[in-house]
Order: structure tokens, then sequence, then C-alpha cells
């Protein structure tokens, strides 16, 4: 298949638009920007277009899709109910990196949530994203536009890198601005749970609706637990190379990533640090990237999985990684990184 390419970097094609909401209403895939990370998109009512995202990407088919919206009326067609807490969410964060789970109507194909019984919508704050969702229908499914178990795309090259020929067209917007998935809140039991951390932290959800609760099986390594959101459960945005991620104090990480790095390249190999601009320097062996700075953390969730990827490229053996658990977005940041590290962690 011929992947068309639109390029909307400094604003929106109109006539490109309406011709990508057409490949939807089809039946086709179109990948998309969205503020967080771009998006595959197809017609989320639509059972065979949820069967073709699972295709593309090569995504096991009881990992469950995000719907889409562009209007909060959109959404009563497409669950059982709007709990009041969801309101008062949607007022707050929508459009926005916020993604909450109602119970699901009959609208909602199966296919696109994965067998489940609840649907996961959001309503995505890029000007593009909505503009497509409008053209298209009103309801589009959209899972990050990766291979599965590659880091989550933040640029057009990216989708490229993992779909060209795959999928029917790619819309360009340029980087996103955030690089790390929308937080998934789901507000089907009786307290609301963070099922995925993103920008929009627990702190900030807790000063809208009271307690929010974090399901457990992220904070904790333990087998028997089971995260909530099925794709939480998978070993997402793994690096070829293996990634030690090294905790403590600044002073002591640096002494240990150096140690570490010179280790690996005294054996022959190439190492792969990942520091802040803070600590770059401080590096002498080694392949050093840094993700972003300390001083403004979204910079390094914005990096992140470009710097993953870049590492993908180069030859390296190991990567290590300096902890980022900043404040506001530390959780969201730490819970990708120790995925992608398999929970591989030094505590110096
Ligand atoms: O920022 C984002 O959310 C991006 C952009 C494109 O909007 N999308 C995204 O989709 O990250 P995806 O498919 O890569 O991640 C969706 C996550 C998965 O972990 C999935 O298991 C979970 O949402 N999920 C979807 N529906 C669910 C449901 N009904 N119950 C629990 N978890 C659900
Ligand atoms: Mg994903």
């Amino acid at each position: 298949m011929q992947t068309i390419k639109m390029d909307m970097t400094s604003g929106i094609d109109a006539g490109a638009m309406k011709m990508a909401g057409q490949i939807l209403k089809d039946g086709g895939l179109v990948a998309f920007p969205t503020e967080t990370v771009y998006g595959l998109g197809g017609n989320a009512l639509d059972a065979a277009a949820s069967a073709k995202i699972y295709a593309a990407k090569g995504r096991p088919s009881d990992n469950p899709l995000i719907v889409h919206i562009a209007d909060f009326d959109a959404l009563d067609s497409i669950v059982k109910e709007i709990p009041e807490t969801a309101r008062k969410l949607a007022e707050a964060f929508w459009p926005g990196p916020l993604t909450m789970i109602f119970r699901k109507s009959d609208l909602v194909p199966y296919e696109t949530t994965g067998g489940l019984e609840t649907v996961a919508v959001r309503m995505p704050n890029h000007p593009a994203a909505l503009a497509l969702i409008r053209e298209g229908g009103g309801y589009v499914a959209a899972p990050s536009a990766n291979t599965s178990g590659k880091p989550s795309p933040t640029k057009a090259s990216h989708v490229a890198d993992d779909l060209d020929g795959k999928i029917n067209a790619i819309i360009d917007g340029g980087d996103v601005g955030i690089g790390l998935e929308s937080t998934i809140v789901d507000l089907t039991e009786a307290a609301p749970v963070i099922l995925r951390p993103g920008y929009v932290n627990q702190e900030m959800l807790r000063q809208v609706i009271g307690a929010v609760e974090l399901d457990q099986a992220l904070l904790r390594d333990d087998p028997n637990l089971h995260p909530k959101a099925p794709g939480m459960k998978y070993r997402h945005y793994a690096p070829k190379a293996s990634l030690t991620i090294v905790e403590g104090t600044s002073e002591a990480v640096t002494e240990k990533i150096k140690a570490l790095a010179a280790a690996e390249e005294a054996a022959g190999h190439r190492a792969g640090i990942i520091a802040t601009d803070e600590t770059a320097a401080l590096y002498p062996d080694g392949i050093v990237k840094s993700a972003g700075t300390r001083a403004d953390e979204i910079t390094i969730a914005m990096h992140l999985y470009n710097v993953l990827r870049e590492f993908d490229e180069l030859e390296v053996s190991k990567i290590f990684s300096e902890a980022f658990e900043t404040p506001q977005m530390g959780q969201a940041i730490m819970n990708r990184l120790i995925k992608a590290a398999g929970h591989q962690i030094i505590k110096v």
C-alpha cells in the first residue's frame, strides 16, 4: 500500500483533511498528531477498521483501543452513563491528555474494546486531531502509531519508520508537545483509579474530584498483581539494547553510570547514557544523550521516546539512564522508563 504523506506542519490543509476524513469513513487508517503522541486512527464504530489497526501495529487483540472524540456531546451515544466525576474531569481537562473509562453502549463494537464491556474515551487537544475526528465521522479509535513493542511516536518520521506501506495516510503535524501517552482514569468502579500515569497527575485529578487511587500493579513489581489497563501488562517501549536505570542522589548516580559505562567500553562494547542538560558533560565514556533539563521536566517527557529510538539506531550494547523522579511528571516518566528497562534498577 502507498502511504500518503500530508504535511500540515504549518497549519491544517482543509482539502487534505477532508480526504483523510473520507479515508476513515471508508474504513481505512490515518496516523495523526495529538498533544501526547501520534495516534493510528480508524473508525471506532467499524469493527473491520479496528481489526486493521491491530494488524498494522502487530498488537495483541485483547488490548483495547481509545476512542477519540471532538465534542463532549459525542460521548452520550457510546457510553451507558456519564458519572458526575467524568463531567467534572471533562470540564477541567478536555480537550487534553486525559482518557476516561466508561461502561460502553452497544454502538461500540467489541473489536474496538478488546472484548471488554468498558470503553476508553479521550478528547485530544490538537487542532489536526480534532479536525480529523470531525471529518471522519466523530469517533476515531487510535492507539499510539508505533509497531507494538516500540516506543510511541513523537514525530511523523517515527510513524513512517514503523508503519510506512501499512496504512493509508500520515498527517505530519510536527513534533508533539507532551511526548508521553495520556493519563487513564477508570470511573467505572466505586473509587476512581489511575490505570496509566500521564501529564494530568494524581494531584491535579484530586483537586477536581477528590481522592483518586493509583492501580497498585503499577507501583509494585509483583507478578500476582495484574494491571487493570490490559496494555500496561506488556513490556512496551523496549529498546534493542538492555537498559538499566540508576537511582539515588545526583552525584552517586553520575559516579555509578560513569563506572558502568567505562567498564562496558573497556570490554569493547559501546555504552549509551541517558542524561540531562545538567549532567551530560560529566560523562567521559559512551554515547551521551540528554533527555532534557530537570528545570523544565516536560522537556524530559518530550524527548524520552526519541532518545530511546535514537539508541536503537546506534550499535550500543547497554544503555544506562539516570532516574527522573521529577515532581509533576515523575510518575509518568518513571513508569515508562521502568517498563523499557524491564525493571532493571540499581539503587546507589
Ligand atoms: O495519549 C494517548 O492516549 C495516545 C494518543 C494517540 O491518544 N493513545 C494511546 O493508545 O496511548 P494506546 O492504545 O497505545 O494505549 C491505550 C491504553 C492501553 O494500555 C489499553 O490497555 C488501555 O489504554 N485501555 C483502553 N481501553 C481500556 C479499557 N476499556 N479498560 C482499561 N484499559 C483500557
Ligand atoms: Mg501504545
